[in-house]
């Protein structure tokens, strides 16, 4: 008999979700209908208030202004993406559910592919490297979203804090930032002279050609969480830094 639904699954491939809207649209949001239905006669079934956990993302804003995104701001997506995830968001929100809907941004880890990899990599074969330095979040591990959920599943009656929330680690960078952080930290841990390497170019996202367009404010606020759950937030250096030194190490 479980005690919670998670969903963290997603349609994520943002480039391709331009192409293949319908695919995008099944898995962000139509699934969510089956997904709550399925909960809704569970709970009628067995008299229960079954709380559905699901992830959502910054995509769901524009992208505008310079301030962090509150839970309650208004949404207005840019791409296919974000718009399927918004729709998805939708679909909770309007039924009977007990939801915690978990937006997060530029997740990294040391598992499967992903920025801090990529950039790695390229570090180590010293290729030229060029990264946007115009769009701005919080590089956020996935550890510390699993270790909170680890915590948030320990609680007693979480579906009483039903609500929309944002996860993100503290701190805020560019990607190029991100990448210079990570090109410092493999010459820390490896010793190689600095000059060694070549240095990371920063360039603007107007001058990467792509059919997503991306938001520039990736940023978001985490005081709801903070004030509702016991949420200890880690600067995104020190989860960044983790990850590097168990890649490198
Ligand atoms: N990564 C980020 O930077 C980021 C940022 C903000 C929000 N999020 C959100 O966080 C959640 C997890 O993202 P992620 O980065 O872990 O994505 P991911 O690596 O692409 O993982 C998505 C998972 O969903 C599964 N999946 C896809 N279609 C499915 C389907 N039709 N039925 C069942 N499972 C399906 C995939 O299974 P297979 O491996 O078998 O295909 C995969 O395990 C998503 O809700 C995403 O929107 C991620």
């Amino acid at each position: 008999m479980p005690d919670v639904i998670v969903n963290a699954a997603a349609y994520t491939n943002v480039e391709k979700a331009e192409l293949e809207q319908d695919l995008a649209f099944a898995v962000n949001s139509h699934a969510l209908v089956n997904i709550c239905e399925e909960i809704d006669n569970f709970n009628r079934e067995y008299s229960r208030d079954l709380p559905l956990i699901h992830f959502s993302t910054d995509y769901v804003f524009n992208g505008d202004g310079n301030e962090p995104n509150r839970p309650l701001d208004k949404i207005n997506p840019i791409n296919i993406y974000g718009r399927s995830k918004a729709e998805g968001e939708k679909i909770i929100l309007s039924s009977d559910v007990s939801y915690l809907i978990l937006r997060t941004s530029w997740v990294v880890s040391r598992y499967g592919n992903n920025f801090v990899k990529t950039i790695l990599k390229k570090i180590e074969t010293n290729s030229e490297i060029s990264v946007v330095n115009d769009q701005y979040g919080a590089p956020t591990s996935a550890e510390f979203i699993a270790d909170f959920l680890c915590e948030l599943l320990q609680l007693e009656s979480i579906e009483s804090k039903k609500g929309l929330y944002h996860i993100c680690a503290e701190g805020e960078t560019t990607w190029y930032e991100l990448a210079d952080f990570i090109l410092k930290t493999f010459i820390k841990i490896r010793g190689v002279p600095e000059k060694a390497l070549l240095p990371i170019n920063p360039i603007s996202a107007s001058t990467f050609k792509t059919s997503a367009k991306r938001p520039r404010n990736s940023r978001l606020c985490c005081k709801s969480l903070k004030k509702t759950f016991p949420f200890k937030q880690t600067h995104w250096k020190t989860q960044i830094a983790e990850i590097i030194k168990f890649l490198l190490e």
